[in-house]
């Protein structure tokens, strides 16, 4: 088959608004079956303003969209901006059948262009030239793609994004290969030279013609492919947590520190941590229990353990009279000895994991036995949130393998490799639907999440734990609707320490995992020392706690501005930290800056990696940049080398805006009160939206919820409220009018 025109007779265009029309449109669209080459006819909707569906064949029953958490958000994704014209033509987009699998191919001839995106990846940023293997995985394992959380969903800076809808485990080749169409008429690459470097070798064999992105699908014999329109980037990656349904909201309470305890734990080791952090006033809001709580963890019994935690509803009640939230270490392999045992006998997978069943989560009678015991057992005796571990696959170079395989056989129908894909978001869905019939929110964590994410409270984490890897994860995250927490565990040296609780202290979640060493943290930073009980002197133990306070009572005092972005997540799809692409599309200096993000709208953060005190930092062009510590004023579109001390992670406060700054609290209450001081910056700032509700129902959904706008004219401050949500959260306290370089 050859070019646009005669694919474009294999297409039909169809204008539907989102369900409502689907049936009937796919009776009236109905198109012609295969070309006799595999070539499949796609059919086209346009599913809301600029989010167009193509159909290709019949897709199969276990896709993102059969289990999708919320329906996408028509409303605000027809409030963006025209999305532009596409780059290709939706003709241009091919799908064969191949024998047991499907190849789409996308267009891609776009050279001075960058792709993102596919998910969680650790290793890679930029994504043209590699061969992505979207395998959900606890490692990377040869080709790069596989993840904690992949997602085959990529956006490019010529504005616009393509999603495929599969639970398959896909090969993606993001423009390198060559078409052998290419040869006709071009002698490139032909060149006869011989090479005397690895390098040179390779880069004369870079891909040529007519580069596409063609996603190799084991298994289907039909899918659904989506195009999200821009114009830029930043409104394709809207697009598409729109129509994910748009980003969560956690409870005010999730984005204060999480500390969780050592898993041989009793007790009394949770009851010491939770009292010192309260005596240090070192900010903390969860305390997570890790394995130790239960009678048996590998597999779990899901049973509270007596030996550990003889009165454990005590212990609960104890930690949220200090104000705590608790937060329960568990995975989804149900051991004998569990209450859930029996009834999910039957309703589970053909091999055990860690001699615990496998959970059939697409059976939605399985689906509510577990979701019913958390309410029951834990929801509704005062826990907020749960870990849910180790649904992940461990890599093949392992020889402990703990999943199942793909080879699997579950009740329901789905088979072992959709499983694998989709096992993590359902373990979530489960779990959050416990909490939505209490009109609670939560915030958990996640090892293993799939496409459309952006609704669930959950944060991804990992077991690896390399600085540079960690910080790329924040950034990919951000592409595809996922949430990444950058946990910090131990550390050689203070230094490195503090430089990774500086990463964690400007991520969605802030989490402390103490779970591998007995003494608390600030005792002993360096994990086998602390093992060892070789715990550093008074002296040096209270200067990590006063840096450890200081670190995160300045993300407390940014609690309600990052809070307040969360509020654009669910409601325009922008996610609450961003990869400078997504925040400045126009400037193509940003395209290759790896380490350094937007926390919420306004705040530039470039994190140290190691033991460093200096680092370079690339300020966006379009708006000046204020030093956030020293107000020093940068101009944007420049690169500054910046000079710090540890745990002074470098901020860059947008010139022209308003930074709400409260005073920090040590953790968030249902009745606290935020007083803010305003900062503005620059001589035309815009106006600032807070958002204040009660932060732990989802009444807002019912527009329970205050805006509160500030504003600076003619040298003075303005609040404007709308809306009726009573008692407010938010006292403006202040205005700081900064003046360049009037350091702190
Ligand atoms: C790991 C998890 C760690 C910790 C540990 C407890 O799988 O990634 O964070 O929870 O289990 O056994």
């Amino acid at each position: 088959m050859g070019g646009t025109e005669q694919r474009g007779r294999f297409y039909r265009r169809c204008l539907t608004i989102y369900g409502l029309a689907t049936m009937s449109l796919a009776a009236s669209c109905s198109v012609a079956a295969t070309s006799d080459r595999g070539l499949l006819a796609g059919e086209v909707s346009e599913v809301a303003a600029g989010v167009w569906r193509i159909r290709f064949g019949n897709p199969e029953r276990f896709v993102p969209t059969s289990f999708r958490e919320r329906d996408p958000r028509i409303v605000s994704i027809n409030a963006l901006t025209d999305p532009g014209t596409l780059p290709f033509s939706l003709e241009d987009i091919r799908c064969h059948r191949l024998s047991g699998r499907l190849a789409v191919y996308v267009p891609c001839d776009e050279p001075q262009d960058e792709i993102y995106g596919f998910g969680l990846d650790p290793r890679v940023y930029r994504q043209k030239g590699y061969r992505k293997w979207l395998t959900l995985s606890a490692g990377v394992v040869g080709e790069t793609g596989a993840s904690h959380g992949p997602v085959p969903f990529y956006v490019s800076t010529k504005g616009y994004g393509v999603w495929v809808d599969t639970a398959r485990v896909p090969f993606v080749h993001v423009a390198r290969l060559t078409p052998k169409a290419s040869l006709m008429g071009s002698a490139e690459n032909q060149a006869g030279d011989l090479k005397t470097s690895v390098s040179e070798l390779y880069a004369a064999q870079k891909a040529s013609g007519k580069p596409e992105v063609v996603f190799d699908i084991p298994a289907a014999t039909g899918v659904d492919v989506y195009v999200f329109g821009g114009p830029t980037l930043r409104q394709a990656v809207q697009r598409y947590n729109l129509f994910s349904g748009g980003g969560c909201i956690p409870p005010m309470w999730g984005l204060g520190l999480k500390y969780r305890t050592y898993t041989q734990g009793d007790h009394k080791t949770v009851m010491n941590v939770a009292e010192t952090l309260r005596r240090q006033h070192v900010p903390c809001d969860v305390i997570g229990l890790e394995p130790g709580w239960q009678t048996n963890a590998y597999s779990c019994s899901l049973v509270w353990s007596d030996q550990r935690f003889p009165n454990h509803q005590d212990v609960v009640d104890r930690l949220r009279g200090m104000g705590y939230q608790i937060n329960l270490w568990e995975h989804a392999y149900i051991h004998p000895s569990s209450p859930l045992f029996d009834s999910l006998k039957s309703r589970s997978g053909d091999f055990l994991v860690w001699g615990g069943l496998v959970v059939d989560f697409v059976d939605p009678k399985a689906f509510d036995l577990y979701s019913q015991y958390h309410d029951a057992e834990f929801i509704q005796h005062g826990i907020s949130g749960f870990k849910a571990d180790e649904c992940d696959r461990q890599p093949i170079t392992d020889s402990t393998p703990f999943n199942y395989p793909y080879c699997s056989i579950f009740p329901s129908g789905i088979d072992g490799e959709q499983m694998t894909q989709l096992y993590g978001y359902l373990y979530q869905r489960s779990i959050y639907t416990a909490f939505k019939k209490h009109n609670l929110r939560t915030w958990g964590d996640v090892r293993a999440t799939a496409s459309l994410s952006a609704p669930l409270p959950f944060n991804l984490y990992s077991d690896a734990y390399e600085q540079g890897e960690y910080l790329r994860q924040l950034l990919n995250a951000s592409f595809t609707g996922l949430l990444w927490s950058p946990e910090v565990r131990d550390a050689p040296t203070l230094d490195e320490f503090l430089t990774r609780l500086g990463i964690a202290a400007f991520a969605p979640q802030t989490c402390l995992n103490i779970w591998s060493i007995p003494n608390p943290i600030w005792t002993q930073f360096d994990a086998e020392k602390n093992k060892k009980n070789l715990l550093l002197p008074e002296d040096e133990q209270q200067e990590v706690i006063a840096k450890v306070r200081e670190l995160l009572n300045l993300r407390m005092s940014l609690l309600p501005y990052f809070y307040s972005a969360f509020y654009r997540y669910r409601y325009e799809g922008l996610p609450p930290a961003r990869a400078l692409p997504i925040e400045y599309p126009q400037d193509t200096k940003v395209r290759a800056v790896e380490d350094a993000y937007l926390f919420g709208d306004n705040l530039l953060v470039a994190p140290i990696l190691g033991n460093k005190d200096t680092r370079k930092v690339y300020l966006p062009a379009g708006n000046d940049w204020w030093d956030f510590y020293t107000n020093t004023r940068y101009p944007g579109g420049t690169e500054q080398q910046i000079q710090t001390s540890p745990g002074r992670v470098p901020l860059f406060v947008r010139d022209n805006c308003i930074l709400p700054l409260a005073k920090p609290v040590e953790h968030v209450a249902d009745d606290t009160v935020f007083e803010i001081t305003a900062r503005v910056y620059g001589d035309e700032p815009a106006s600032f939206t807070l958002f204040e509700d009660d932060g732990v129902s989802f009444d807002y959904e019912k527009g329970r919820f205050n805006r509160v706008t500030l504003s600076w004219r003619n040298g003075k401050g303005n609040v404007e409220r709308t809306g009726s949500f009573h008692p407010h959260r938010c006292q403006i306290v202040a205005w700081d009018k900064i003046a360049p370089g009037s350091s702190q």
